[in-house]
C-alpha cells in the first residue's frame, strides 16, 4: 500500500498494511453493492402499505407510515453530514477512499427517502433527539470518537430496525428500500469497526478516555431517541414499548462488548429506563 507508506514512512509496514487492507476490502465491497434510486420498484408496487377500512383508520395508518419514513429521511440527511466530515478528517488515504462511497451512499439514501416521502403524501414530525445525536458526532473532537459513535455504535443499531420495518411493509417500495439499507449500513458498520481498530492501535490514552466519556454522554440521548414516539405513532409506541426496551438493552450490551474488543474499558454503565 504505497499511499500509507508515503504518509508514514516510519510506520511498521507489516502491521499497518494488514489493517488498512481491511478498510480497502470494504471499499471494494461498497462499490459492488452500489445501486441506483431508479432501481427501486417505483410505480410497480405501492410506496407504503395499503389498507382497507374506515377513512379514519386509513388516515391513521398513513400518518404512521409517513412518520416512519420521516425519521429515516432525517437520519440519512444527518448521515450525509457525518460521512462528509469523516471523509474530510480521516487522515489515512485508504479510509478517505472508503468514505467517498459512504458519502455517496448516504446521499443516495436521502434521495430515495425524499422521493418516498413525496409518494407517501409528505413528511411528519422530526425526532429532536436524532438531531441531538448527530450534533454529538459532528462536534466530537477526534476521528476515533466520530467513527465509534456513528459507524460502530449507531449504524449497527439501525440494521434490526430496517429489518423490522421491511417485515411489516411487504410488497412495497419501502420494503425494498429497507432491504437495500440493511446491506449498505452493514458495510458502513463493518468498515467502521475495521477502521476503528487501526485508529485505536495508535491512539493515546487521552483519546481513548475522551472516546469513552463521549459515548457515555451520548447514551442517554440515544435511549430517548430509541424510545421517542411522535403523535402519529403513540398507540403503536405503547404496544411496542417492551420490545423497544429489550432491543435497546441488547443494543447497548453489544456496544459495550464491541468497546471491550477494542481494548476500551468502559467501566460501569447504568441503564435507567
Ligand atoms: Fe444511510
Ligand atoms: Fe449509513
Amino acid at each position: 500500500m504505497e499511499a500509507a507508506e508515503l504518509r508514514e514512512p516510519q510506520a511498521r509496514a507489516g502491521e499497518d498494511r494488514s489493517a488498512y487492507a481491511g478498510v480497502l476490502r470494504y471499499y471494494e465491497l461498497a462499490k459492488r453493492a452500489e445501486w441506483q434510486v431508479r432501481d427501486l420498484p417505483w410505480g410497480e408496487v405501492p410506496p407504503i402499505p395499503e389498507y382497507t377500512g374506515s377513512p379514519q383508520k386509513l388516515a391513521r395508518r398513513r400518518d404512521m407510515w409517513r412518520s416512519v419514513v420521516t425519521q429515516q429521511l432525517q437520519a440519512d440527511e444527518l448521515a450525509i453530514e457525518m460521512a462528509a466530515q469523516l471523509f474530510a478528517l480521516a487522515p489515512d488515504p485508504e479510509a478517505k477512499l472508503y468514505y467517498t462511497t459512504m458519502v455517496q451512499d448516504e446521499a443516495r439514501h436521502t434521495e430515495a427517502w425524499l422521493k418516498l416521502a413525496q409518494e407517501a403524501g409528505g413528511t411528519a414530525e422530526r425526532d429532536p433527539y436524532l438531531d441531538e445525536l448527530a450534533r454529538f458526532v459532528l462536534e466530537a473532537e477526534t476521528v476515533e470518537e466520530k467513527v465509534f459513535l456513528m459507524q460502530v455504535f449507531y449504524e449497527r443499531l439501525i440494521i434490526p430496525r430496517f429489518r423490522m420495518i421491511a417485515r411489516s411493509s411487504r410488497g412495497t417500495v419501502l420494503e425494498d428500500l429497507c432491504n437495500r439499507l440493511t446491506v449498505d449500513d452493514g458495510i458502513h458498520h463493518s468498515s467502521g469497526v475495521a477502521y476503528e481498530r487501526v485508529l485505536l492501535q495508535r491512539a493515546d490514552e487521552k483519546t481513548k478516555r475522551q472516546l469513552i466519556a463521549g459515548a457515555k454522554r451520548l447514551l442517554p440521548v440515544f435511549v430517548q431517541h430509541a424510545l421517542w414516539r411522535p403523535k402519529a405513532r403513540e398507540v403503536i409506541g405503547r404496544l411496542m414499548r417492551e420490545t423497544d426496551e429489550r432491543m435497546l438493552r441488547e443494543d447497548i450490551e453489544q456496544g459495550i462488548r464491541l468497546a471491550h474488543s477494542f481494548g476500551l474499558d468502559v467501566g460501569e454503565i447504568e441503564l435507567t429506563f
